[in-house]
């Protein structure tokens, strides 16, 4: 299993790189990377493995952030109404098209790769749609197309970013770290 000592942070070159494309078919070993990033995200969600392994909490990660340099994300979180769980082990993701409309978390973001509160505002599209291949529990690779909207889709646009090298930090207006444009509403959870 993967535990937070995998994890590389914030100074690490390799989250500042871009990743490479996977090859498809997907080989056994990425496949089992995927499988671990997967089972960290909800590993750290569940409070007696969390704290018996110290494994902080978060709803995504990016193999740049094992130090693994390929297209991968695994995401593991409910919807901001708590209606929908997405449960996403990505390969190759790429944001085909997105909304006019940006939105944000009012909490502001957070990642496996920054040990510190950084404070401000990070804008993400409202609605995205992205293209990839898609690895169910059962290991099969599915071609797939997906519409994501609200806070999902800023997960998936934090998680690939990483794929680009870029950190949330990166986005914040070190100027006017809260100054948010108008007509422009944030992530509300219910
Ligand atoms: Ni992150």
């Amino acid at each position: 299993m993967l535990t937070m000592k995998d994890i590389i942070r914030e100074g690490h070159e390799a989250l500042n790189k871009v990743a490479e494309e996977v090859q498809i078919p997907l080989s056994d070993e990425d496949r089992n990377t995927l499988f671990l990033m997967l089972e960290y995200i909800r590993n750290s969600q569940d409070e007696e493995i969390a704290t018996k392994y110290q494994l902080r909490p978060s709803v995504g990660i990016a193999a740049p952030q094992i130090n693994i340099l390929k297209r991968m994300i695994a995401i593991y979180t409910t919807d901001e109404k708590n209606e929908v769980l997405y449960n996403l082990m990505l390969v190759n993701p790429k944001i085909i098209s997105h909304s006019e409309e940006m939105t944000f978390l009012q909490q502001g973001e957070g990642c496996l790769s920054v040990d510190r509160e950084v404070p401000g505002y990070v804008f993400r599209y409202k609605k995205i749609t992205v293209q990839g291949y898609q690895l169910n529990e059962n290991g099969d690779l599915l071609k797939v197309k997906l519409r994501l909207k609200g806070y999902v889709a800023i997960v998936v646009q934090h998680e690939i970013d990483h794929l680009h090298g870029i950190l949330f930090t990166e986005r914040i207006d070190k100027a006017n770290p809260y100054k948010v444009s108008e007509n422009l509403n944030p992530i509300i959870f219910e």
